[in-house]
This record gives C-alpha cells, sequence and structure tokens, in this order.
C-alpha cells in the first residue's frame, strides 16, 4: 500500500518529466518600453510563447529594493502589461502574471537565503553598483536581489530564461543555488540556462551613434514605444550624419552604419537596396534616408503604441489578464513547493 503522500509525490514527480520545458522571464516596471527592449527581449518572448510552456512575470516585488515608494506602482504595472501584449505577448497562451501575486515565491526565496552565502552576494555587480548609487539606501532586498530572481525562476521548474547580456551573473547564480538545492535536499530543480536566439539576436543601434538604444542613455536617441509620430519623426531626423561619401564603395561610418542597421529592423528590402545603392555611388541624400526612416518607423511603432493606449484603458481587461495569470502561475507554483518541503523533510505530518 503506497499511502497519500508517496501517492502525491509519485504524481508531482511524473508531471516534472512528462512537461514540456519551460521558459520564464521577469521584466521590471520601471521605464517605458523602447524599441532596443522590443527586438532584444519582448519580439523573443513572442516567438517563444508558441513552443513552450511560458511564464511572464512583471517584477514588482523587486522594484521595492530601488523604489520603496508605491504609488506609481500600480500605474507601472499596467502599462508593462499592456505594452507587452500589444507588442504580441498573448495572456492566453503564456501566464503573464505579477510577481507579489504568487506568495509561494517569498517561501521559497526565504529556504533560498539560506543557501545563499553574504560573500557571493556581496560579490554581485549589480550589487555593488547600486551600492554606488543609492548609498543611502543599501537594504537587504537589494543584496538578496539574485537570491529573489532564482525563486521566480526555480518556482516554475523552468529551464530556458530568455534575457540579455546584463543578467548573465544573475542566471549564474541561480544556477549555483538551484544546484546546491539539489544537493542538500534533493533533486527538485533543472538547471536554468539563458536562452537567446544564437546569431539573431539583434542589437539596436541607439540614433547618437553611440552605443545601443537604452533608457538610461540619452532619451533623444532612443525610441519608446509610447512616442508619437511627431516625436519619432523628430529624433530620427536628428540622427548624426555628415555629408556623405566621396568615394564610390567606401565603408560606412557606425553612426552611418547604425541608421541603416535601424532600416534593416522596420523597413521593405526594396528602400534599404535603393539607399545602399545610393551609397555605394556617392549620390546618397541622409535627409531623404532620414525621411522614410522615420516614416517606417512610425508605421511599425503606431500600431503598437494605439494597441497599448486602448489595452491600459481597459482596466477590467487588464484586471482579468492579472488573475488569470496569477492563477496558471499558482498552480506550477504550488506543484513546485509541495516538493520542495517534502524534500526538504518540512512535511511533519
Ligand atoms: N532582474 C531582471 C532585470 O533586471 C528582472 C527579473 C526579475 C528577472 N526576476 C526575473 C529576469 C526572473 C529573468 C528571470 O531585468
Amino acid at each position: 500500500m503506497i499511502n497519500q503522500k508517496q501517492q502525491t509525490s509519485f504524481y508531482l514527480r511524473r508531471l516534472m518529466d512528462m512537461n514540456k520545458k519551460i521558459v520564464m522571464s521577469g521584466i521590471r516596471p520601471t521605464g517605458f518600453l523602447h524599441l532596443g527592449n522590443y527586438f532584444g527581449a519582448v519580439k523573443n518572448y513572442v516567438r517563444l510563447q508558441d513552443e513552450f510552456e511560458c511564464y511572464f512575470m512583471v517584477a514588482d516585488l523587486h522594484s521595492l529594493t530601488t523604489h520603496p515608494d508605491t504609488k506609481e506602482l500600480k500605474i507601472n504595472v499596467q502599462r508593462v502589461l499592456s505594452e507587452n501584449i500589444a507588442c504580441g505577448l498573448d495572456p492566453e497562451k503564456v501566464a503573464l502574471y505579477c510577481q507579489s501575486h504568487v506568495h509561494e515565491t517569498a517561501e521559497l526565496y526565504l529556504y533560498l537565503t539560506m543557501l545563499a552565502y553574504k560573500g557571493e552576494l556581496e560579490k554581485t555587480t549589480t550589487f555593488k553598483d547600486k551600492v554606488r548609487l543609492q548609498p543611502e539606501n543599501i537594504n537587504a532586498g537589494l543584496l538578496t536581489y539574485p537570491v529573489l530572481q532564482t525563486a521566480d525562476i526555480i518556482l516554475h521548474r523552468a529551464s530556458y530564461v530568455p534575457v540579455g547580456k546584463d543578467q548573465e551573473q544573475h542566471l549564474e547564480m541561480a544556477r549555483n543555488f538551484a544546484n546546491r538545492f539539489n544537493h542538500r535536499y534533493g533533486d527538485v530543480f533543472p538547471e536554468p540556462q539563458a536562452f537567446n536566439f544564437g546569431d539573431e539576436l539583434v542589437k539596436v543601434p541607439s540614433l547618437d551613434g553611440a552605443g545601443k538604444m537604452s533608457k538610461s542613455e540619452n532619451q533623444f536617441a532612443t525610441l519608446y514605444l509610447s512616442d508619437d509620430d511627431e516625436l519619432i519623426r523628430k529624433k530620427v531626423m536628428k540622427a548624426k550624419t555628415d555629408s556623405g561619401p566621396t568615394v564610390p564603395n567606401s565603408s560606412k561610418p557606425d553612426y552611418i552604419e547604425n541608421i541603416f542597421g535601424l532600416m534593416k529592423l522596420v523597413s521593405s528590402p526594396e528602400v534599404i537596396s535603393k539607399f545602399e545603392e545610393d551609397y555605394n555611388n556617392c549620390t546618397i541624400r541622409y535627409g531623404d534616408m532620414k525621411k522614410q526612416l522615420g516614416e517606417d518607423m512610425v508605421k511599425f511603432i503606431s500600431p503598437i503604441r494605439e494597441k497599448a493606449d486602448a489595452i491600459r484603458n481597459n482596466e477590467q481587461y487588464l484586471k482579468e489578464v492579472m488573475e488569470k495569470g496569477a492563477e496558471k502561475a499558482r498552480k506550477s507554483a504550488r506543484a513546485t513547493m509541495e516538493l520542495v518541503r517534502e524534500v526538504m523533510g518540512l512535511n511533519y505530518f
């Protein structure tokens, strides 16, 4: 005879083996989405949603480590959800939820803090950066930020985590914490790996020719999905150019390469080859090129902006999305936590 507990555990383990690979990622609810976020992250989430079981989470608790004032939190959460849905994330296909709605996260985070060492947490690059940026508020949440992130990921026993390069160290720590747990208490967690599309990972260059688009750099060199048409055109027209090449088939300076790079993201192949030709035979007019790029950017961004605005103004819909997402995420979290408590020996009766 097997008892109830053994049966539950058998069922859970079988479920784990059967499941298709799980993808999990977190999105910070600070700042507006820009073109770099779109091509670097959101577009990949959208591609993954048909092939994998996906959990995409708004990291509202993480934001408390740097933004303890919660006045703006609701509006920021609503905005980030709206923008992601407008970009093509489908709340019917994925679990799209808020971190704070899945309380199991806090429990797993607690257990993991006992497996994380002060020394390794203090060495984390993001922690050191934040110590420098906010010396007046070096809270324990900031120190254990990677532990909470690990809890987010392994709570769903995720194998793949689509994130940018800046999150590599956090993921390495997640692997360490997951392995430490497995060795100490029993094999529960797969090792989470960064997921990217290899060569296809696109860098979106900034409009001022310096680096890539990012929210912290020059605001005018970054195109946001919330920018209105006039602002998009204005920003594109301000992009750095020069008087044009004088020798046929010469190589392009970085800032010109960047304009072509942006065109490749939103313009048609015919448009791109026309300007390539013009460049190569020294007849290119950058004013015309930027005008074209501006129009193509408007065509790309404005439907997303309009969709996001409509979703943001529909509180009832957003509420339903959050409820449904939290329900899916809790289901997966509950199954994991049953197993966690069992292997930890916390089931006393
Ligand atoms: N730390 C991530 C960032 O700054 C956000 C995040 C929170 C996350 N939890 C996560 C990313 C879990 C991937 C998986 O962007």
